[in-house]
């Protein structure tokens, strides 16, 4: 999918693991290896979006894991979300969570959830998450709420 967003066109794609290791590094793991456990599962989804096509201004992985708090069929977990701080507000995080919606859906998910930091909760309620705990710390990061959202079964 794609969004007209100055300063340029957003659009969304799947990218191999290591594409999204720059932004996770700069934006999410300050200092820690960018790599995830289960980055390179066949299952995972690693969306990218670029700016008018080229660089990788936001990154985000899906794959499927048992969601601590809501009994599903099939949840997956949204984990290392980031978008470059020059295009924030510009809808790059909601096309990157949109599309991803869209294809763990056409995989059978009926349900996605994610340990959201506090800074960026109000940016999971805004793209149809719900809060469903309250803060847990988790480390070295700091405060995290539990977020779902339920998906229409296909
Ligand atoms: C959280 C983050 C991914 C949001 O990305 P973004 O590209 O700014 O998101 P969008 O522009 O698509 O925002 C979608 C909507 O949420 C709103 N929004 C974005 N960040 C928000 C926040 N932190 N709190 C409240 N609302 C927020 C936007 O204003 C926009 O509102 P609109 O529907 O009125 O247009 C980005 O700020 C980020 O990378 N933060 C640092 C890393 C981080 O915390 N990642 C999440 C880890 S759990």
């Amino acid at each position: 999918m794609s969004t007209e967003a100055s300063p340029g066109m957003i659009t969304v794609e799947q990218v191999d693991a290591a594409a999204t290791y720059p932004l996770r590094a700069q934006e999410l793991r300050h200092g820690r290896p960018p790599e995830i456990d289960g980055d390179d599962a066949p299952y995972a989804l690693h969306l990218a979006a670029r700016l008018d096509g080229g660089e990788i201004v936001g990154v985000v992985r899906f794959h499927p894991r048992d969601c601590p708090w809501r009994q599903a069929e099939a949840p997956w977990q949204l984990r290392g979300m980031a978008t470059d701080p020059r295009v924030r507000g510009l809808g790059a995080g909601r096309a990157l969570v949109a599309e991803g919606l869209t294809r763990v859906v056409q995989r059978g998910a009926d349900l996605v959830w994610c340990d959201a930091r506090a800074a960026a909760v109000g940016f999971y309620e805004r793209i149809g998450f719900t809060v469903v705990t309250g803060d847990y710390d988790l480390r070295p990061v700091g405060p995290h709420r539990g977020m779902v959202v339920e998906l229409p079964i296909r």
